[in-house]
Parts: structure tokens; C-alpha cells; sequence
């Protein structure tokens, strides 16, 4: 296979598209669109621009959630993609509904089909990724909608129909899941 350097600013190869909802330190819940995240059993780690609202606010009230949305909110996703909460309450401009945790201090986004209730344990800042923020979580609780479960209650996996994020930071844009199982 023939392959040419290339010097591009991002090489996203394909990251789930994913919506983080919180609280904030006035107790009004915001969201933010990421695509930079991964998980390994009880732990998260999301990756941040260091400046945004939402990072400075879960490095405060420590509480978070990870929404999965499917292709049916990608009007949504490019929205909370490109506000800040430092300017407006997302919610009151889209059409997603936050209720609270019965496990957590911070909001469930009613409309995803998954949501992953976390609390903050690492914040990571190095001189290295400059205006890059990861933080790590630790994964308390997980909600999934009975559509995505088997009769066993396992994952259903051919019903997953999120959103992939892909780019070379020129050239970005989404793909779609939905029955390519
Ligand atoms: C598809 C998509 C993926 C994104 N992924 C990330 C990400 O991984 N990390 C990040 O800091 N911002 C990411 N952004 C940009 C933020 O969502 C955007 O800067 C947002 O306005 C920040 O909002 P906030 O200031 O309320 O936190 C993404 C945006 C889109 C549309």
C-alpha cells in the first residue's frame, strides 16, 4: 500500500460523537458536543480545549454524564458543538431535555438512547498539549434505552446508531453507523 507524509493540524480517524451534560457551579445544566473520549471498564478519559465552559465547570462541581445520541440529533450535536455555555444555556435552545440523576449531580439528557453517569478523579494539564485538557472519571452508573437491549438485557448491538467524527481539521464532517453491522 502506497502511502504519502501528510502534515495535517488532526487525524481524526472515527471517534463516536458524544454529548457531555452537567450542572454548573449555579446548578443550571449546560451541554457540550466531544468526540474526543475512550473508556476502559470503570474509567473514562475525555480530551478538552482547555478553555471552554464546560471543562471549567467539571473541574468544578466534579459530576458529568456521557451521552450517546443517535443520527436523529445531529442538528443538535453541531449546535452544542459550536456555542459555548460561556455565551447561552444550550438547553433552553435545543430541543434536548436534561433530568436530573437519582446517582449523580448532574443532568440526563432524555433523548439519547445511552447515558453514562461519571465523577471527575484526575484532571490532566501538561506544558507538552498546551490548551489541551484530559480528564479522567470513574463510571458510577449506566442507562440504556430498552431498544438497544436484547430479552436478556444484553447490548443489541445492530441497533446502534450513533454518530462518527471524522477530519484532518480542513476537511471534517460525520458518518453514520446505522446498518453497517
Ligand atoms: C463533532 C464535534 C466534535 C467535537 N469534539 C470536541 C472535543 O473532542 N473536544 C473539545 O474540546 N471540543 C470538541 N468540539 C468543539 C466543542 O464542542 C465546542 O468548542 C463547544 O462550543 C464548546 O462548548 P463549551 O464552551 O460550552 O464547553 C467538538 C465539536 C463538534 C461539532
Amino acid at each position: 500500500m502506497k502511502k504519502i507524509n501528510v502534515n495535517y493540524e488532526k487525524m481524526y480517524y472515527g471517534f463516536p460523537i458524544i454529548l457531555i451534560s452537567f450542572y454548573d457551579k449555579n446548578g443550571v445544566p449546560n451541554v457540550t458536543t466531544l468526540s474526543s473520549s475512550y473508556t476502559l471498564k470503570d474509567m473514562v478519559v475525555l480530551g478538552f480545549s482547555s478553555k471552554g465552559y464546560a471543562i471549567n465547570q467539571i473541574k468544578e462541581v466534579h459530576d458529568f454524564v456521557i451521552n450517546i445520541p443517535d443520527s436523529s440529533l445531529r442538528k443538535e450535536v453541531s449546535f452544542c458543538g459550536t456555542k459555548s455555555g460561556h455565551e447561552i444555556q444550550k438547553f433552553d435552545a435545543v430541543n434536548l431535555t436534561p433530568v436530573k440523576s437519582s446517582i449523580i449531580n448532574a443532568p440526563i439528557i432524555e433523548e439519547c438512547p445511552i447515558s453514562i453517569e461519571c465523577t471527575l478523579t484526575d484532571i490532566i494539564e501538561k506544558d507538552a498539549y498546551k490548551g489541551v485538557t484530559n480528564i479522567l472519571g470513574t463510571i458510577k452508573g449506566r442507562l440504556i434505552s430498552n431498544e438497544y437491549l436484547n430479552t436478556d438485557d444484553t447490548l443489541n448491538l445492530s441497533k446502534f446508531d450513533n454518530l462518527l467524527y471524522f477530519g484532518d481539521g480542513v476537511n471534517k464532517g460525520y458518518r453514520y453507523m446505522k446498518n453497517e453491522l
